[in-house]
Order: C-alpha cells, then structure tokens, then sequence
C-alpha cells in the first residue's frame, strides 16, 4: 500500500487526524503530505495521555522518523508553521512547497471583517477564503518569497513522486471534509478548495494513477460548524444528552450535531473513489465499545451498526476508532 489518501467524508472533523496519527505508528510511513486548505484545518490526536493539535502540519508527526510535506494548493501561515515546527522539533524533516500561497494579516482581517463570510458562512477567520481569492486573482505572496521559509522550500510534487516511483509509503492527508468542498459541498456553506480525494491529490501534485487506496473517514455521528444545512439536526439539548457535544479545535465554536448519515455517506464514497472506510468515536455512540481494539469483543449493537455501514456501502470498515488515544483502534486491514 505505498500511497494511501484519507479524506474526510463529512463536515470535517471526523477524527481524520487521530486516525492519521495511528496509520504513521503502525505503518511507519517514509513521507506524510499534507492537501487541503490551510490553517483552517485542526487536527488533534492524544498519544501517552497527551493531547497534540495540528493546523498546518501533517498529523503524522508523531512518527519522527516521517518526512513531513506541505503541497502547493495548501495556504500557509508562516507564524503558525513556525511554531508547529518548533514544537515538535521537525525542522530537519519538514518540506514546503515553493508555490504553496501565504496567509497575511490581511486576509484574516477580511476573513472576520466581512460580515457574509462572519454571519452567513460561518468561517474559521483564519483568513483562507480571500487568500485563496487573492490566489486566483493572482496577487498572492507564495511561500518561496518568505524568507523565514527559505529553509524548507522544496518541490513537494517530485519529492511525492520520486517516493512512490521508489516504492515509499506515502501517507496523502487531507483537511476539511467531502461536503464542505467549493465544488461539491453545499455551496455557499464551504470551504475555498476542493477538499475531496481528488482535489487533495491535486493541491499536492500526484496524478489519479498514482493512488491506492483512499480511505474516507466518517464520525459515528455527524457534526458541522458554522452555517448551512445539517440534515437531522439535534436540539442541542438533544446532543448533550447523547454526549455528541464538541468544540471547533481551531474555534472553539461548538458543533452542530446529527445522528450519522448513510446517504451522505454513500455519496461521499462516490465522490472521492473510497477503497475503505474508517469509522471514529464508536465509543461515543456505544459507551461499552471504549478502547476496545478487538472487533470481536465489540458489543452487539455496535457491531451491527459497523455491519450495517458495511452492507450499505459496500465497503469495509478497516479501522474504528474506540477512543482518544491513538492506539484506540480496531484495526481490520488484515484479516
Ligand atoms: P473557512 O474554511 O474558514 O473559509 O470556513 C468555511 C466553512 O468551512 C465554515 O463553515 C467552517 O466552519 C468550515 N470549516 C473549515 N475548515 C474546517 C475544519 O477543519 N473542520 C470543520 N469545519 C471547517
Ligand atoms: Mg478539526
């Protein structure tokens, strides 16, 4: 399995960055290459009682022995960069793409200065939309014209395909979600990229043929921030009760909830050619199903309801997550 994308296939915040951290401990992958948007994303994972949060960097850091790649179609915030780099010492592995776009004050200033994008989209303010805008007016800085970037420029498309043409496994990490794309969300209510398995792959320059596998990650629950529809909404009365309460980890806003979808689900397989499916946070669902990484031992209900993903999408389920540490996983790829 040299080259495997994980996409979100949701609103974001399927718990993609968990189930990445675990992939690279167990997989021990030679390169990990961050798509997707930009600082917009957070990804958290818990390792040794620990709890570690990533906006710009890949999640497989944990594993120090991986390269860490930036691609090109992923906004940089160089500040937020640097100090992800200088928290987890990886200044002799980190690689950004010379073409990746830059963040400045100016369009977080824009990104919260703007009341549809504040109001009505509900963005993260951390400035990705009108940078992506100033992208494709072309007007934007690029990482290669930071000079407290200089030390890690590099052409992230040839390293990525010169580690697959030389067998590497390679792990493509892509942010956000399958329904918060600018092409196949519900637009207006999206995020300023294609964050489907194909735009990912594009933004870090490796064609179609070059992939493997691609690994959609659902929650076992449905969450959303900021505006637009969510289908089965819970009062949040609702969701408290079902423990189905979370935060933004870049916002701190709290999370719309709904039970899991399967029609969305289907769709999002479509939509980004899966080969498997990862389902998190059973434990949240199913109480008794907490850090179990035996499927057997799973309890009935929770095991009918993997079953049922199953059946529905045609799909296995290779990992579930069981809670927040990252070896919390039931891993099924082999048997
Ligand atoms: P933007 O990406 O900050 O422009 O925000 C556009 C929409 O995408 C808003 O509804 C955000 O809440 C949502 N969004 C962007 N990134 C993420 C993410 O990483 N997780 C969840 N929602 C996100
Ligand atoms: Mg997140």
């Amino acid at each position: 399995m040299p080259c495997l994308v994980t996409v979100g296939g949701f609103y974001g915040d399927e718990g993609k960055g968990k189930i990445i951290a675990y992939l690279a401990k167990k997989d021990n992958p030679a390169v990990a290459v961050r798509g997707g948007v930009g600082p917009n994303a957070g990804h958290t994972f818990t390792f040794e009682g620990k709890e570690y949060k990533v906006r710009m960097l890949p999640s497989a850091v944990l594993n120090p022995t991986t390269r860490l790649l930036v691609g090109a179609g992923v906004l940089v915030n160089p500040q937020v960069l640097i100090d992800e780099i200088a928290k987890f010492h990886s200044d002799d592995r980190t690689f950004v793409d010379s073409q990746c776009g830059i963040i400045e004050q100016i369009h977080i200033e824009r990104d919260i200065g703007e009341d549809y994008l504040k109001s009505k989209v509900g963005t993260t303010g951390t400035g990705t939309g009108p940078a992506n805008a100033d992208r494709a007016l072309r007007r934007l800085k690029l990482a290669r014209d930071i000079p407290e970037l200089s030390l890690y420029m590099e052409d992230v498309s040839n390293s990525v395909n010169y580690a697959l043409h030389n067998n590497e496994t390679v792990i493509v990490e892509g942010t956000q979600g399958t329904y918060l794309s600018l092409f196949h969300g519900g637009y207006p209510y999206v995020t300023s990229s294609d964050v489907t398995a194909s735009g990912i792959c594009s933004h870090i320059g490796i064609g179609p043929k070059r992939v493997d596998e691609i690994l959609v990650v659902f929650k076992a629950y449905v969450t959303r921030v900021g505006g637009g529809p969510l289908e089965n909404e819970l009062s949040e009365e609702e969701a408290r009760k079902r423990g189905w309460i979370e935060h933004g980890s870049v916002t701190g806003r709290r999370r719309r909830a709904a039970p899991f979808d399967m029609e969305l689900a289907k769709k999002a397989i479509r939509l980004n050619s899966a080969t498997q499916v990862a389902v998190t946070k059973l434990d949240v669902i199913f109480p008794k199903s907490a850090g179990l990484r035996e499927y057997t031992k799973l309890p009935e209900d929770a095991k009918k309801f993997i079953e049922n993903v199953e059946g529905e999408t045609g799909l296995k389920v290779t990992l579930i997550g069981t809670g927040r540490e990252v070896y919390d996983v039931i891993d099924r790829r082999s048997s």
